[in-house]
């Protein structure tokens, strides 16, 4: 808790502290799919993570830092705009919810500012190192519209998909159970049409000229065979890391891959230890394929998914010890969080747990329980924020968004919504209350669920309109499906709202009654006045995840060698 005594000093030494506080380094951390029990710092006892840890023990500890979404692509695109996800057109009204293929037209629009846009205006040097999943090209196959480079960052090596088993030999497929739901029906329709268009003909019922038949088979036969091509291409196709425009290795090999993005990370830093630099450092770990080098092979009591996270621990004890090398601790904000909770249903096919830790809360990833949007959130910054402190209020991880942008000196877009608020007063102990009296918690683009912290109170009340259908019943998670989906036969609506007060009930386990809540339905009728006011904040955009969006397009393909040679190459020194 933060002590008035030092809230005063710091409200009198505010400008002073001012002056020292302009345009930082920003070093920004984020996790793929990291539970917020997986770590030290956050209650777990057995996983080893020090260096993370560290972080809290020298700044600010965020017990209710909220992604904005439970899906990596919307809450990426939230995280770098500071909107929810539904304004840039990056939530989908379809079952899914992530771009899966390098060659589709959707991404983050042009129209998007990102903070590294606005930071990179303000002289600062600006990095992505690590996993981006927010497209690549919208018309050919190297008109980078939606790239990093075209986003803000002067430099980007990573991966600019998503790591997924499919990336990994050996390790499953994501994308044979995905296209499972949808190849019977798709084969049925085209087979069906096909055959009784042709049975029709031969009885002479319907006049179809044999050149149209043969047509539309050798079409069918043509669009299989790209079918087939690309399914066992998958890795080649969609699993290649860049430098900036370039494919230096397709696919990507796991081979110290940490030890690679660690490097890169490194190495930027010294470039610009010098300068104003942001660097977001978005590990690609550890969303399954897992992979982990040899030093930390089998180290961990949690299997494969522990050692990844404790090789995750000491790539950040890396870049921290990097920042002492070349004195920039103090003039560094460090960030870290994960994109959302862990993913409960991820279990290799041998029965190993290769999803992350939740903690008490419920729930994990794809839902808008605590447990898929409640992430660690740590901000160290040596003589601004105080050591070992914890900011109970509900802060989401589109603050970061205002927060760099006005560190960096840089005026917030005038021109529309940011839903993030600045960090800093509540980091300063200059504020004790969030500015998020609301938090609207989508699921995709359906808004499922809203957070209200009403100023004179304690209270946290959460209010669902629908909740996922666990399955099987009763379990924590979707584990039929791998994921929860956010509408149709996979939701349970809920009218009244289904209300939860986290300030008591963090797991969410007991919904409230007019019997248990006096104030039950004026709660409520607060909260539908609240969301009516944002749902007339939104614009019609493009929507990225329309089906022409989110389907491989043969001609986006990126590709480093001919399309005979299966996309190879290896140029990743
Ligand atoms: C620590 O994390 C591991 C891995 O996710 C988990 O299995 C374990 O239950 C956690 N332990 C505690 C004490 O939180």
């Amino acid at each position: 808790m933060i002590l008035f005594p030092l809230m005063f000093y710091l409200w009198s030494t505010s400008n002073a502290e001012n002056e020292s506080i302009s345009k930082p380094n920003i070093v920004l951390i984020m996790v793929d799919d990291l539970g917020i029990g997986d770590l030290g710092c956050y209650g777990n006892t057995t996983l080893r993570t020090p260096n993370v840890d560290s972080l809290a023990k020298k700044g600010a500890t965020l017990t209710q830092h909220i992604a904005a979404a439970p899906l990596c692509t919307p809450s990426r695109a939230a995280f770098l705009t500071g909107r929810y996800p539904v304004r840039s057109g990056m939530a989908s009204l379809n079952r899914l919810g992530v771009f899966l293929f390098s060659a589709s037209s959707g991404g983050l629009p042009t129209e998007e500012i990102t903070f590294a846009k606005l930071m990179q205006q303000q002289g600062y040097s600006t990095a992505l190192i690590g996993k981006w999943h927010l497209g690549i090209n919208c018309n050919s196959s190297d008109d980078f519209c939606h790239h990093p480079l075209n986003h803000g960052f002067d430099y980007f090596y990573g991966i600019p998909v998503n790591n997924i088993r499919d990336c990994r030999p050996g390790h499953g497929s994501v994308f044979a159970s995905g296209i499972k739901m949808y190849i019977p029906t798709t084969l049925q329709i085209t087979g069906t049409a096909l055959i009784s268009l042709a049975v029709l003909h031969y009885i002479g019922l319907l006049r179809v000229s044999h050149r149209v038949l043969g047509y539309s088979f050798l079409m069918t036969a043509l669009l299989l065979g790209l079918l087939m091509y690309f399914f066992y291409n998958f890795r080649y196709l969609n699993c290649f890391l860049m430098r900036n425009h370039d494919i230096v290795q397709q696919p990507w090999s796991y081979e110290n891959l940490m030890q690679r993005f660690t490097e890169e990370a490194k190495r930027f830093i010294k470039r610009n230890s010098d300068a104003p630099f942001l660097l977001l450092l978005s590990y690609p770990q550890v969303h399954t394929a897992l992979y982990v080098s040899q030093d930390f092979k089998g180290k961990s009591k949690h299997g494969l998914y522990g050692d990844a996270v404790e090789e995750m621990d000491w790539s950040v004890g890396q870049i921290l010890h990097a920042l002492d090398q070349w004195h920039l601790s103090e003039r560094t904000l460090v960030y870290f969080t994960s994109d959302q909770g862990a993913h409960l249903e991820e279990i290799s096919s041998n029965g190993e747990v290769h999803g992350g830790y939740n903690g008490i809360y419920k729930g994990g990833k794809s839902t808008n329980w605590e447990g898929g949007i409640r992430v660690p959130g740590l901000v160290r910054w040596p003589g601004v924020v105080e050591p070992n402190i914890s900011i109970d209020e509900p802060t989401s991880n589109m603050d970061i968004f205002p927060t760099i942008v006005k560190l960096a000196g840089a005026p917030l877009p005038m021109d529309r919504i940011i839903d993030g608020h600045d960090l800093m007063p509540l980091l300063q102990g200059i504020a004790l209350q969030s500015k998020h009296e609301f938090l609207f918690h989508y699921c995709n683009a359906y808004l499922n669920a809203v957070r209200w912290h009403p100023g004179n109170s304690k209270s946290i009340w959460k209010a669902f309109f629908f909740t996922p259908n666990f399955s099987p019943k009763g379990s924590n998670g979707c584990y039929d499906s791998h994921v929860c989906f956010c509408h149709g036969n996979f939701i349970t609506h809920h009218d009244p709202p289904l209300l939860f007060d986290l300030s008591k009930d963090p797991e969410e386990k007991n919904s409230l009654t007019p019997e248990t809540e006096s104030h039950f339905y004026e709660i409520l009728q607060v909260i539908q006045q609240a969301v009516n006011n944002h749902t007339k904040s939104l614009t019609v955009v493009p929507n990225q995840f329309s089906l022409g969006n989110i389907l491989w397009k043969p001609w986006l393909q990126p590709c480093c060698s001919s399309f005979i040679q299966f996309c190879y190459c290896n140029n990743d020194s």
